[in-house]
């Protein structure tokens, strides 16, 4: 930081640029000593609503093309997002899920109620085998979400047994008896969800001594390679963050946060996914820039507890809750996706990257159908919502080193109300190409911005792309499925041999590669 504010003191010196009349992105391209960790970019499916069924499982027979019962659409869409992980059975769900319901013949699994969504009968066809075969197909790691709520400890390290070990054990042979062979050797294990609510209603000091428990003894069965991962603060608890990191068993390597974005004034007042005014276009991202806080701030106290940073704050569920679709079930939680929240992960994304130090995951909720999904399905047709592309866009600064950045943004103001019209984050990737990810919230003009490499020359802007809309609302349809999609960005001047001037149009998501 002290390095950044040197070479910005430089550069304004130098320059005689005066900061306050300019919007300018300042990058120390001698920095990348932390690298944006993929699963920044990670997803979560919950059974809810249409998320697994209808979204991701058809199953074999279905008149909807599909590999083994799964979408071949869907398959192919998001192995092209890049997906890097994917969190599952819940949510609130994995607190009353009990996995050996979702194993062996399809015909003989048992059936439970899915309490929290809707009320409907969940019939197991999609279980652990289902989930894991996806993940491989897919290329992507699991995150298994372990039942704390409603489950006990035999059963999670049953589960741990059934998907890693390799030995002549009880739940190992289980599996092979299910038509599996070598494990799954899962990687991620989160130990409950939202435990201060739907997952126990716990206080901080209970659950931690629970988390010990759980902990030590998926560490044991686990033979500690698996990553564990606590069950973190909601949006501003505070004091759950620092109870949690003061007593946390050592086998944790990542604390979660839940946070969504609600464009209205709460709960009661959400905001429609489609044809909102724009006062919710602006509070939208104004709520959403609020991430930013809650990740330094709870960044701050896990580095008082861990100043090495050993500890990942995982942001495993996020993004905008919207009202339902009207006529959609309330519990299934379908909403519809536009360029505000298409600029609303950009702003999460570009908010985790420059905290990459610090985040080591994120999974936006939810997959496909359900709350800020990147996919929508409607029996044999599938939109790709404006999310998907800032996902897809995105995707070159996983595993890059983070460039640290300064970025001078004029205001977009709104009834005497404002926020920063411009995002930004800056990485390197493996071959040393730099990517430079900028947003414009401001959805009425379109906004000139100087970048310099401070460091570093560059010889061209290889490739950009850029994601805008014709309305502040505009959203992708069945009928109407590109109206929200990226083109080719020309709207860039190179300057300097180490200097850029980009004019982002209103409302836009642009990325672009120096090389
Ligand atoms: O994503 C929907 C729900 O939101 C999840 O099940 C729960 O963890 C959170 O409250």
């Amino acid at each position: 930081m002290k390095r950044i504010y040197s070479l910005l003191c430089f550069f304004l010196i130098v320059t005689g640029i005066n900061a306050q009349e300019s919007n300018k992105l300042i990058v120390d391209a001698t920095s990348g000593n932390v690298v944006i960790n993929k699963n920044i970019y990670g997803h979560f499916a919950e059974h809810l609503g249409r998320c697994i069924y209808d979204g991701i499982w058809v199953g074999k027979d279905s008149k909807i093309p599909n590999i083994n019962g799964y979408r071949t659409d869907i398959i192919n869409a998001l192995k092209d997002m890049k997906i890097p992980v994917l969190r599952w059975p819940g949510g609130c769900f994995a607190d009353t899920y009990h996995w050996m319901d979702g194993i062996g013949p399809e015909n003989k699994r048992a059936k439970m109620m899915n309490y929290h969504w809707g009320g409907v009968v969940e019939n197991n066809t999609f279980g652990t085998n289902e989930f894991l075969n996806l993940c491989e197909m897919l290329g992507c790691d699991p995150y298994i979400s372990a039942n704390v709520g409603s489950g006990s400890v035999v059963e999670m390290t049953q589960w741990i047994e059934y998907m890693n070990s390799d030995k002549d054990v009880p739940m190992a042979n289980l599996r092979r008896q299910n038509g599996r062979e070598k494990p799954w050797n899962v990687k991620y294990m989160g130990i409950g969800n939202e435990s201060w609510g739907c997952g126990g209603g716990m206080t901080p000091d209970y659950y931690v001594n629970l988390l010990r428990n759980y902990s030590e003894m998926a560490g044991i069965y686990g033979q500690w390679k698996l990553q564990q991962i606590g069950c973190g603060a909601n949006g501003a608890d505070y004091n759950w963050t620092d109870v949690v990191m003061k007593q946390r068993p050592g086998g944790i390597s990542g604390l979660s946060l839940h946070y969504y974005t609600i464009a209205g004034q709460g709960w009661g007042d959400k905001s429609p996914a489609t044809g909102f005014e724009k006062k919710y276009y602006f509070s939208g991202l104004q709520n959403a820039l609020k991430i930013n806080d809650l990740v330094e701030k709870h960044s701050a106290i896990m580095d008082k507890y861990d100043p090495k940073k050993q500890v990942g704050l995982m942001v495993d569920e996020w993004g905008i809750w919207t009202d339902v679709e009207p006529g959609t079930e309330p519990g299934f939680l379908f909403q519809q996706n536009s360029i505000r929240d298409a600029l609303i992960a950009s702003v999460t994304l570009n908010v985790f990257n420059n905290h990459a130090d610090r985040v080591k995951m994120a999974n936006i909720a939810q997959t496909i159908n359900v709350l800020q999904s990147v996919i929508l399905t409607e029996g044999n047709k599938m939109v790709l919502t404006p999310t998907y592309y800032v996902f897809k866009m995105f995707n070159v600064h996983q595993d890059a080193k983070l460039l640290s950045s300064q970025l001078i943004s004029e205001d977009y103001e709104m009834d005497g109300k404002k926020i920063p019209a411009l995002s930004s984050s800056v990485s390197q990737d493996k071959n040393g190409n730099i990517h430079v990810s900028v947003s414009n919230l401001n959805p009425d003009k379109e906004v000139t911005l100087s970048v310099e490499l401070v460091g570093k020359m560059f010889d061209k802007v290889r490739s950009a792309s850029v994601l805008t809309a014709p309305e502040y609302n505009s959203f992708n349809s069945f009928d109407k499925p590109d109206v929200v999609k990226p083109a080719d960005f020309k709207n860039f001047k190179k300057t300097g041999p180490s200097t850029l001037q980009i004019t982002l149009p209103s409302k836009s998501v642009m990325v672009l590669e120096l090389q």
